[in-house]
């Protein structure tokens, strides 16, 4: 009776999904908490400001401000800097969600302003639209025509949202872009513009320098891990129906084991889900998931560590045993130099001390030094 109804039950589970997900943007059911956070910006767009969102890699910020944005009920367009290769391309990316949200025959009035004219052709297959501008013309012309547009559009009652992630990349995609881009939006009365990137990169540079043209642009928001009581339930109600036993002590491993990190939360608890759907009889469905995670990842791991330095080495390699890094070894200010390096190139994250940012390379370090 027992192990037919066992059957029964393992058929089951092996047809459900996985119900994690790590890698993009999470909506829905695979979104938990940031009530706050949510509220704080929805709140923060009905002002006539502009809000830059940064935090460590992979914490969430694309998540929680679509999440916001689309909550807002408002017009809003999203384009990512990181998939953009030039102004040119900037613009029509930008023209392109635009139109998605404006259909073009309502603004057609307003195209005729443009100094140089858009190729604008729709895919009757899907519906979608593609723009794109003659190579050769000046980006700056096109991205002020475009970003013009949108501030005829509006109005200050109905202002547009703009979101644009990944900005750092901002100072990749053309010299000086930064500067016009913000002389632009200088004038602009009708946009909410949202930037959002992750602190390792240039981020804080570009909005904390005196010298930057978007010095002190907007509102600077930082976001943290996620709070552990709420992450705790998210994990426990979706592990509870493989492992009905000990999801409770699972869940609180998981947690300790990435310190509530969002990303590699999810990542582990997937691979653990994933364990026991496989091998119910596995001795310790948390080891053997952590131990594929860091197998599966080796190759990085050690083609990432032979391009470190030996400073760097010696710092990631106390940071994993969480040993003090003034031990008269290193100087002071070498430790500090190679632990802000560390932090930009992203192995080091800094919350409330300075951690290693993947806990899985964090494992492999650790196993290599036994
Ligand atoms: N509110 C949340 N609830 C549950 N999981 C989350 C949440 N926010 C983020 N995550 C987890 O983190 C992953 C990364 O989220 P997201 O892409 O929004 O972060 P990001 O900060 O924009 O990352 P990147 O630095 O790569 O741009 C998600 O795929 C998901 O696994
Ligand atoms: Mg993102």
């Amino acid at each position: 009776m027992h192990c037919h109804y066992e059957k029964i039950r393992n058929e089951k589970m092996r047809n459900m999904e996985n119900p994690f997900k790590f890698g993009t943007i999470v909506e829905e059911e695979y979104f938990t908490d940031r009530v706050n956070e949510v509220a704080y910006i929805k709140q923060f767009l009905k002002s006539a400001n502009h809000l830059v969102l940064i935090s460590p890699r992979r914490f969430g910020k694309s998540s929680v401000v679509a999440k916001a944005v689309k909550e807002s009920k408002r017009k809003h367009i999203t384009v990512n800097l990181q998939q953009t290769t030039s102004v040119s391309d900037l613009s029509a990316k930008l023209l392109r969600e635009f139109f998605k949200v404006h259909p073009m025959g309502r603004v057609r009035h307003l195209i005729k302003h443009f100094r140089v004219i858009p190729t604008v052709s729709s895919n009757p297959m899907t519906g979608s639209i593609d723009v794109s501008f003659q190579p050769g013309v000046d980006g700056a012309v096109l991205l002020e025509d475009v970003l013009t547009l949108i501030e005829k559009a509006h109005s200050e009652k109905d202002r547009m949202i703009v979101v644009l992630d990944e900005f750092q990349e901002i100072r990749d995609i053309a010299p000086k872009l930064d500067k016009q881009l913000r002389s632009i939006m200088q004038e602009q009365k009708h946009i909410n513009y949202v930037l959002l990137g992750s602190q390792e990169s240039m981020m804080t540079d570009i909005f904390e320098n005196k010298k930057s043209p978007f010095y002190h642009f907007g509102e600077l928001m930082r976001l943290g891990k996620l709070p552990r009581e709420d992450f705790h339930r998210y994990l426990s109600e979706r592990l509870m129906v493989v492992f009905p036993d000990i999801y409770e002590m699972l869940s609180k491993r998981i947690l300790d084991y990435t310190g509530c990190h969002p990303y590699y939360s999810q990542q582990l608890a997937a691979n653990v889900w994933q364990v026991g759907i496989l091998h119910l009889d596995s001795e310790d469905p948390m080891d053997e998931a952590i131990d594929h995670i860091v197998k599966s990842h080796g190759l990085d791991y050690e083609r990432l560590w032979m391009n470190l330095n030996r400073t760097n080495r010696w710092i990631m390699q106390r940071l994993a045993a969480a040993k003090p890094l003034q031990s008269g070894e290193y100087r002071t200010s070498t430790v500090y130099s190679a632990l802000k390096r560390l932090q930009k190139d992203g192995f080091v994250i800094y919350t409330d001390r300075y951690e290693l940012e993947d806990p899985f390379f964090k494992q492999w370090i650790l196993s290599e030094m036994e």
